[in-house]
């Protein structure tokens, strides 16, 4: 069944090899999917060779991990690792077809990311967008050809969740949404057609379900009784599980788009600034008995 909103699946273009466009945890996740559902070389990229080689090292011991659990033979793991490779130098995207970022979340950065691609790929060749809450109709209007650009947003970990939002910005064409479409079923998730609005649907939800658990710390219930409370609900993580899971610094920022956008309905917590601003990512420690504890650092912010 076409996905609704999704054009004519006729108009959508062959994908013959990937770039990514960050190293990160997200964009390495990416980037064994791509050359594992589509089958074609995938280059990663980032700002510095440590960063690259990092990426392209969890790439191989993710292949390792489904070659023990035997969900790959061991041709397709060769295969695979073989197919991804990392580059310092963009130029390798030169017969890229679908390029995504995933780099920090913000406007200019994505868009000097954009126009440096644009440089080095044919005027065909998508631009895709792993951004959380960011305008892509914002992100296409300084390139030369911002009919490419599409919203293509994952969520962690990319492997497991089956959702991908698909956003069109205000200029991108129908053979863009129907590739895109077409890249999603390829690479066996399920694709919605979402309006290019502040943190699209999902993001929005979840700002504000996480939001809610965080200002109830912010007010002073402590972080246990706060992140038990949500047990009943039977979700597959507790919320400051997931936070942890998102990154404490995207989520922060994502908050701070909601905030700007829809003041009288997204707050900023304090709390999360400042467990930010130490540096830290993780609200929970495990002792060796496997008793989980709040970092006592961060309790103390
Ligand atoms: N990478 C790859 N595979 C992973 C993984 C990871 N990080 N984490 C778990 N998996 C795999 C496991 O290997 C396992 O695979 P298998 O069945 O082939 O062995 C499978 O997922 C299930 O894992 P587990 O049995 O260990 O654990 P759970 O059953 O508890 O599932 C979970 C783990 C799928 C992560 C589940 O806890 C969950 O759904 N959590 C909520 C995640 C969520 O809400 N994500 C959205 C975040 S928002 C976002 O990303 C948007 C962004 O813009 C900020």
């Amino acid at each position: 069944k076409k996905p609704a909103g999704a054009p004519d699946k006729e108009l959508a273009r062959k994908i013959t090899k990937v770039g990514v466009v960050g190293a990160g945890l997200m964009a390495s996740q990416m980037a064994l999917l791509f050359a594992r559902r589509l089958h074609v070389p995938v280059v990663l990229t980032d700002i510095d060779q440590a960063r690259v080689d990092k990426g392209v090292g969890y790439v191989h011991s993710e292949v390792d991990k489904l070659l023990g659990k035997k969900r790959v033979s061991p041709d397709e793991a060769n295969r695979l690792k073989a197919l991804v490779s990392g580059s310092l130098d963009k130029a390798s995207f030169s017969d890229a077809d679908f390029v995504i970022e995933a780099v920090f979340e913000d406007l200019a950065v994505k868009q000097q990311v954009f126009a440096e691609v644009e440089e080095h790929v044919s005027p065909e060749a998508i631009l895709a967008t792993n951004t959380s809450s960011l305008s892509i109709t914002d992100m296409a209007s300084k390139l030369a050809h911002p009919e490419r650009v599409v919203g293509f947003h994952f969520f962690n970990p990319v492997a497991v969740m089956p959702l991908v939002e698909i956003v069109r910005a205000e200029q991108t064409d129908d053979a863009t949404l129907a590739t895109a479409f077409s890249v999603g079923k390829q690479l066996k998730k399920s694709c919605v057609l979402v309006k290019d609005a502040p943190s699209f649907v999902v993001n929005r939800l979840l700002t504000r379900f996480m939001g809610e658990v965080v200002k109830s710390i912010d007010e002073g219930t402590p972080f246990e009784v706060a992140d038990k409370a949500t047990e009943p609900l039977g979700l597959p993580m507790s919320p400051l599980i997931l936070l942890q899971l998102v990154g404490s610094a995207v989520a922060l920022h994502v908050s701070e788009t909601m905030h700007d956008a829809f003041p009288d309905r997204f707050s900023v917590s304090p709390n999360m600034k400042r467990f930010v601003a130490a540096g830290k990512t993780a609200v929970w420690q495990w002792d060796a008995q496997g008793n989980q504890t709040v970092d006592p650092e961060v309790a103390a912010l």
